[in-house]
């Protein structure tokens, strides 16, 4: 399928996927959603060999300032739930990705924006971005999971205060609130995330996936973490990557993984 909003280009077996309407800030509009969708649900899943992705918007203005509010008007309670339901679901494919997914946050990231880079494994900031859920001040909340998101990275008190005010944190709020991982020079943001996904792509790549998987069942009500955690070590220790790895440790060499 050919993207009109996405880019996708491959640097270093590293996918850097961009939202692609400056013109808009990069507001999530339907037809890039729906672009984000078939990308997680059918285009990433089948690029075996690629170590990972980084999400950023085009321009230097803005990662994504939010969903796009020019399609509000036509929203009714009905059409409202459905968007939000689709919102999650898309962002769900993205935080259960079995390889990392990072946010290269280069400006605005307000909105679904914020949730967009809520939903990545992590977060790697310019030093000029700014983080908010400004719903509020249109008459809404958060509806791609702004609202359980923000709460497990920076606390219900300053989520509360974060969606009830619609202020902006800067980079380096949101790096003290434990919003991002990094915050790097504006411009450093690609190079920083794609210098994380290549030290990761090093390591065994069924214990990466097992690892983003347990800490995904840590927020699942409805999984025992301990449990699902028991599981997937055993599952690690069937693989051929874990005997190759405990080998080269005794033999005092790198390992050498395959995958399998
Ligand atoms: N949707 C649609 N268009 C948007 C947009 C959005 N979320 N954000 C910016 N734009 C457009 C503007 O309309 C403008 O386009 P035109 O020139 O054609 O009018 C262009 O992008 C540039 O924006 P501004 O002129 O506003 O730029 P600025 O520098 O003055 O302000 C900003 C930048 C502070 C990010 C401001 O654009 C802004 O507040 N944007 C909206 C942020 C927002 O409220 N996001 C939340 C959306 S709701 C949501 O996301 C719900 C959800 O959880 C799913």
């Amino acid at each position: 399928m050919a993207y009109d909003n996405l880019e996708v280009k491959t640097k270093k077996g590293i996918v850097i996927l961009t939202i692609n309407r400056e013109k808009a800030l990069n507001a999530l509009n339907g037809k890039t959603m729906e672009e984000l969708h078939h990308f997680f649900s059918i285009s990433a899943p089948k690029r075996r060999t690629m170590k990972g992705i980084v999400i950023t918007g085009a321009g230097s203005k803005a990662f994504v300032a939010g969903a796009d509010i020019k399609e509000f008007l036509q929203l009714d309670v009905e059409a409202g739930a459905t968007m939000a339901k689709k919102g999650q679901d898309i962002f769900s494919l993205i935080e259960n990705f079995s390889k990392p997914v990072i946010a290269a946050v280069n400006g605005f990231a307000l909105g679904g924006g914020c949730e967009l880079a809520m939903a990545c494994h992590m977060r790697v900031a310019s030093e000029n971005a700014r983080f908010g859920q400004p719903e509020v001040n249109l008459g809404i909340i958060p509806g791609y999971g702004g609202t359980q998101r923000l709460v497990r990275y920076v606390g219900k008190g300053k989520a509360t205060e974060l969606m009830l005010t619609g202020d902006l944190l800067s980079a380096s709020e949101a790096l003290q609130w434990g919003l991002v991982n990094h915050v790097v020079e504006a411009g450093q943001e690609l190079a920083k995330a794609i210098e994380i996904i290549t030290k990761i792509s090093e390591k065994a790549p069924i214990a990466v996936a097992q690892v983003l998987h347990c800490i995904n069942a840590y927020y699942d009500k409805d999984v025992d973490g301990y449990a699902f955690e028991v599981d997937a070590f055993g599952r690690t220790t069937g693989t051929e990557d874990f005997k190759e790895g405990a080998t080269a440790f005794i033999e005092r060499r790198k390992a050498n993984f395959t995958g399998k």
